[in-house]
């Protein structure tokens, strides 16, 4: 399969600061592959070079076999991107918004409203289409610019974070229509600071820090490195652990913990909602009610803890310090 996008030793500094330090990156032609990174770790400055909206300080871009310092223009045509903070123009509707968009790209009126109203009906905001975006809630206004970066219905799209602050359901909802996208075709780089989201979407995963990427793999693999998901039962007293180890250790995979201070008993499983779903059964069969019960999935945090030996910390926190 051809690479969609490649960038070879990616660098970009501001100063003293170097924002993104020597990345290598490829995409397969119809994949997705997620950036996942706290804050401060350099993704929005690598979409932002991958796009043309900055120039890198050093390192090598194609899109497509284009090469992105040589020939931005034929980049744009065929890119898609929709930034960390939406970008829809207040005053005009949704509506307005969308057709504007199609009119930079030379629609023509009526397509451009035709392409505007379908755009709108697929991102579930018909009812609102002709409400200033102002009134948008902050789900609403994410879908409209994600709108807009596919009203010329680019074959690879650029999304900077697409779900943060967004709620529970919005999230489950941009995935569905993310995963249409994909499904339908669409080369997709994302941003994230979810390994939630990552291993929901992307078949490829690159962890950053610090400009640098520090482990990439499939979300399985990161998973497995990292412990994946754990059963954590925390007692009302430590007097019954015993009892809960031997009804519950054989649903993982070997080895368990007890922790005597919380009284949590940890047991590494394969498949959480199976194993949660079991001890129910398994802990009320054998009277006992713990205070707490629950599985555990990998978080960045986790991710960080195991690669890095630290948490996930704020780039830009450290630079004032
Ligand atoms: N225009 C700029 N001028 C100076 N420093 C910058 C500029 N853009 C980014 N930086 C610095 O580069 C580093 C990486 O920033 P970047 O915005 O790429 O991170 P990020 O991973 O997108 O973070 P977040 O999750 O907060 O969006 C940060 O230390 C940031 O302060
Ligand atoms: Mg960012």
């Amino acid at each position: 399969m051809a690479d969609a996008i490649v960038a070879k030793g990616l660098i970009k500094t501001y100063g003293t600061v170097k924002a993104v330090d020597g990345l290598d990156l490829n995409v397969p032609e119809g994949t997705v592959l997620g950036l996942l990174g706290p804050n401060g770790a350099g993704k929005t400055t690598t979409v932002r070079m991958l796009t043309t909206l900055v120039t890198p300080t050093a390192g090598e871009i194609s899109v497509r076999g284009i090469d992105v310092l040589a020939d931005p223009t034929s980049v744009r045509r065929v890119i898609g991107v929709s930034g960390q903070y939406a970008a829809v123009d207040e005053h005009l509707t949704g509506f307005e918004n969308l057709e504007m968009v199609g009119r930079l790209y030379h629609l023509g009126k009526k397509r451009a409203r035709a392409r505007a109203r379908e755009l709108l009906e697929r991102f579930d905001l018909t009812e609102a289409a002709d409400r200033p975006s102002k009134t948008y809630s902050g789900g609403m206004r994410r879908r409209l610019d994600l709108a807009g970066a596919l009203v010329a219905a680019p074959p690879i799209l650029f999304l900077d974070e697409p779900t943060t602050g967004l709620d529970p359901r919005s999230r489950i909802g941009m995935w569905d229509v993310l995963g249409q996208l994909v499904r339908e075709g669409t080369t997709l780089l994302l941003t994230t600071q979810y390994l939630e989201e990552a291993d929901e979407l992307a078949e490829d995963i690159i962890v950053i820090d610090h400009g640098r990427a520090i482990a990439r793999g499939t979300p399985d693999r990161l998973k497995r490195q990292v412990g994946g998901e754990r059963l954590e039962i925390t007692l009302h007293s430590a007097d019954d652990a015993s009892a809960v180890v031997a009804a519950v250790a054989t649903l993982g995979m070997g080895g368990h913990t007890v922790d005597e201070v919380s009284h949590k008993v940890v047991v590494p499983v394969a498949e959480g909602t199976d194993a949660l779903f079991e001890a129910v059964r398994r802990l009320d069969a054998a009277g006992i009610r713990p205070a707490d019960l629950g599985v555990h999935r990998p978080t960045l945090d986790d991710v960080f803890l195991q690669l890095t030996g630290h948490a996930a910390e704020d780039a830009d926190e450290e630079v004032k310090r």
